[in-house]
């Protein structure tokens, strides 16, 4: 039976990745930033997976308006790094997971939710951001990222966006999936991209401490009750790119305490820092006990 053991959860600033890729991470603007995902690429050295189902949004790179899914996921061998205006960054080929996206796929549509099925996409930001800030720069001689990785694309980008409450309800439907899985796998699934964060607007700019503080707290502790708030919350309080945290309910939703197991999951980091562009990054890693 394969099994989620954590979840991680981090912002995914393009700029973050634009300075790890141009060398910038030891500098003045940068280096705090970066010290909050030390501890987090020791840990996933002494916890690697051998599946990584991350969720995350699509920038409209693989997406347009032109094809809007709501949840899809990536049931392809290989995708290849987004070229985003600037080049595709330079990391390496994203390798998945076709047959336990398959059966998350068979298993989570024959419990009614509606995913779209990929076969075919690159991945921007929202997924190669994350990956480089827990998993680190792989090495020259051994190019390649440290396991399986399933994309799972949200639209939060154009409404109508899922809810809180969809995306908890289907991160349940996500576990039971790779928990009805045969093989023994080790899986770990990542919710990603806000925290709090506006781009464009009279309201460009807009940052929430206290709103982003709280919303970790009440991830940690009831996720339930979280799974409750409105989007319009969200937009309100978090800026128009806020919305983007509804995907971390999806990680969420999957752990074992959500299922009934009456034990909490181990906070093993927490770390939150303003600014990182326009963006309050915000990380944490939940293990299952
Ligand atoms: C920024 C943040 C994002 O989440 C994103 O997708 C693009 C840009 C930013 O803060 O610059
Ligand atoms: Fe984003």
């Amino acid at each position: 039976m394969a099994k989620i053991t954590a979840s991680v959860y981090t912002s995914h600033v393009p700029a973050i990745g634009a300075a790890i890729d141009l060398g910038k991470t030891a500098e003045p603007y940068w280096a705090p930033l970066f010290k909050g995902y030390e501890f987090s690429k020791e840990w996933f050295r002494q916890h690697q997976p051998d599946v990584i189902f991350l969720v995350y949004n699509d920038h409209a790179t693989a997406f347009s308006l032109e094809l809007i899914p709501t949840f899809a996921i990536g049931t392809a061998a290989e995708y290849q790094p987004a070229d985003e205006g600037w080049g595709p960054r330079p990391v390496p080929v994203v390798k998945g997971h076709p047959e336990l996206a398959s059966h998350i796929a068979q298993s989570v549509i024959q419990e009614d939710f509606d995913l779209t099925i990929v076969n075919k996409m690159d991945v921007d930001h929202g997924l190669t951001v994350p990956l480089s800030l827990v998993c680190g720069t792989p090495p020259q001689d051994h190019f390649e990222w440290p396991c399986a990785v399933i994309p799972f694309a949200v639209n939060v980008v154009q409404y109508p966006v899922p809810s809180g409450r969809r995306c908890f309800q289907l991160g349940q439907a996500i576990r039971r999936a790779i928990e009805s899985y045969d093989e023994p796998l080790n899986v770990q699934i990542w919710g990603t991209g806000g925290m709090s964060h506006q781009l464009q607007g009279p309201r460009a700019g807009l940052i929430n401490q206290a709103w982003d503080n709280a919303f970790l707290d009440q991830l940690i502790a009831d996720p339930a009750g979280l799974a409750q708030k409105p989007h319009i919350e969200y937009v309100r309080e978090a800026g128009s790119e806020g919305i983007e945290l509804v995907m971390w309910l999806i990680a969420r939703g999957a752990m074992s305490d959500v299922a009934g197991s009456g034990k909490p999951p181990k906070v093993a980091h927490r770390f939150y820092h303003v600014p990182a562009s326009n963006t309050a990054v915000g990380h944490l890693i939940l293990e299952n006990p």
